[in-house]
């Protein structure tokens, strides 16, 4: 059985393969969602939130319906991009504020992503149907692939 590291691992690989030449964020968040959506274990809903306007609106995902926009501080994902800080969330049902977009979702972690110059252009976030689902690990190749392929 494959381990969670390994899953990143050969994730990592395949990105680099195939954003080779490519720099459009669309395209470059479209690619990440299916690559570690097919790959990754519990990645039930994966995604973007972009900042636009002052605000998180919707980018590419891929899973249930995911609510439109995020105000900077509310829920996990507006945390995340208030404090520029990666959030990992055990149980989602104890984080004040969380957006419940999809009842399933139990647990929860998000990435900060932002452009070559410190400048945060989204938030990644993925969510898992398990409690306490993500942790370091996590974190360490989440970031990693965001500065990768955003910087
Ligand atoms: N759970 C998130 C909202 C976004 S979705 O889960 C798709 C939050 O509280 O930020």
């Amino acid at each position: 059985m494959e381990s969670k590291q390994q899953r990143y691992e050969q994730s990592y690989r395949e990105l680099e393969s195939v954003l080779e030449g490519i720099e459009d964020h669309v395209a470059v968040m479209a690619t990440i969602n299916c690559i570690l959506k097919t790959n990754m274990e519990d990645f039930f809903w994966v995604g973007f939130y972009r900042v636009v306007d002052g605000a998180l609106l919707v980018g590419p995902y891929q899973g249930t319906m995911g609510c439109l926009r995020i105000e900077f501080g509310r829920g996990v994902c507006g945390t995340c991009a208030a404090e520029m800080k990666t959030q990992i969330v055990a149980d989602v049902h104890q984080f004040p504020g969380h957006i419940a977009c999809d009842s399933r979702s139990n647990s929860e972690i998000v990435v900060p992503v932002t452009d070559k110059k410190g400048a945060l252009i989204a938030v990644f976030d993925v969510d898992s149907t398990r409690f306490n689902t993500f942790d370091e690990v996590d974190r360490e190749w989440l970031e990693r692939i965001m500065a990768r392929f955003f910087h």
